[in-house]
């Protein structure tokens, strides 16, 4: 590895050994990158000579030939390349990396392992690597990119170089963001080709890390607080494992911001899969506990509050609350009971399971409902009930 600065290289990164990427055809095989882009790659790699090479997001496998041709020469090198799914999205009965074998004769398979179907969290730490040169090219929505990198970081020796792919996609797809905020709120060297055709847009970025990227790796702690996206994240069912690496590497601090965005995510994704079918019973002070519970997570609260005493009470917390109406959503509703007294609560809670509806009741009922199902680990009890 070169570990000089990325700025130092005299000519620009997808100019440098262009005719070594060239011997490939590219057309052969399904790139989502741009000539331009893998000239980008391959120039930087050609220059640095990165030892161990990560790839996360492999798709059909264009980008990993461009990696594995770049250090096909280099036998020190190694890539391990690392997707979360199986199949190629835009076509299901295609292998994710499987355009590999287009060019299986000439690019060094030995000197590459490719991990399907799993987390990069789960794939680290069994791995006993530093990688110099890392790619990423996921989601593109939060938290994505930034959860990759947060999780790879702590993998990574200083002057190690991580590429972003699609940094420029929000131009095309508004939430497409990730990249591009983790680029700006990562400190270290940074880098884009400079030969972009005209009327083209640059779409792929390089930083370098170094001691100031990890000083300051706060900030992007800080970009988790932005809204995730509902349609693509690494999926509830990975954020347990990947917040389990993180508190490994990072201090309290980092980690409460960790906590608190996954929070909110799952909070809205069990709101979500409700939709409009949940109501509140109850409005006292166990509905003014959820109420300043949701209120704290800045989750929109527009759900029906029901009390048998709705008359006087009219409004709890700045909410409506009315009187019970069974019949409007009989058998296809879930009722959170939020009535204080235990026994009131469990005779309601019998009429409202004859009547069709999913009924969860208590306190610890409701945190496993907002929960529990999702992170055992969060904090969240100590603001319900109060
Ligand atoms: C834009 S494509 C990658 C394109 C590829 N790098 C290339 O140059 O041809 C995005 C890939 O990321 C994968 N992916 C999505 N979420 C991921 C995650 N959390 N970790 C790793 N891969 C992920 C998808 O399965 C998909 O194959």
């Amino acid at each position: 590895m070169r570990f000089g600065s990325i700025n130092a290289m005299p000519v620009a990164p997808e100019m440098f050994e262009k005719e070594h990427l060239n011997s490939i055809d590219f057309s052969r095989v399904r790139s989502e990158m741009s000539g331009n882009e893998r000239a980008f790659v391959n120039g930087l790699i050609r220059y640095h000579r990165p030892v161990n090479i990560l790839e996360i997001g492999v798709s059909s496998g264009g980008g990993t030939v461009n990696l594995l041709n770049a250090i096909s020469d280099i036998p020190a090198s190694r890539l391990i390349s690392v997707d979360r799914f199986t199949n190629y999205y835009k076509d299901a009965n295609v292998l994710n990396g499987s355009d590999v074998d287009i060019y299986a004769d000439r690019l060094p398979l030995d000197r590459w392992k490719l991990v399907l179907n799993k987390d990069v969290c789960d794939v680290l730490p069994g791995l006993e690597m530093r990688f110099d040169f890392v790619v990423l090219d996921t989601t593109h929505r939060i938290p994505g990119e930034i959860l990759a990198f947060l999780t790879v970081l702590p993998y990574l020796n200083d002057g190690a170089i991580v590429v972003m792919h699609d940094y420029s996609l929000s131009y095309k797809t508004e939430d497409a963001i990730a990249p591009r905020l983790l680029f700006a709120t990562l400190v270290g060297e940074k880098r884009v080709p400079q030969n972009v055709a005209e009327g083209r847009y640059n779409n792929i970025a390089a930083v370098q890390i170094g001691p100031d990227t990890r000083k300051h790796i706060a900030n992007v702690f800080q970009a988790l607080a932005l809204p995730w996206s509902r349609v693509f994240t690494p999926g509830a069912e990975d954020l347990a494992q990947i917040r389990a690496l993180l508190s490994k590497h990072y201090d309290g601090e980092k980690m409460a911001y960790v906590d608190e965005a996954i929070n909110r995510y799952s909070l809205r994704l069990t709101l979500d899969q409700f939709a409009k079918n949940i109501v509140f019973y109850g409005a006292g002070k166990n509905m003014r506990g959820v109420l300043h519970f949701l209120t704290h997570y800045q989750i929109p609260f527009d759900y029906p509050i029901w009390d048998i005493d709705a008359d006087n009470i009219n409004d709890i917390n700045g909410h409506k609350v009315t009187k019970p109406d069974f019949e409007s959503r009989v058998h296809q509703s879930a009722a959170i009971i939020t009535i204080d007294d235990r026994v009131e609560s469990e005779a309601v809670a019998a009429r409202l399971v004859e009547l069709g509806f999913t009924v969860l009741t208590g306190k610890g009922r409701f945190i496993e409902f907002f929960h529990r199902q999702f992170f055992e680990w969060l904090p969240i009890g100590d603001v319900i009930w109060n």
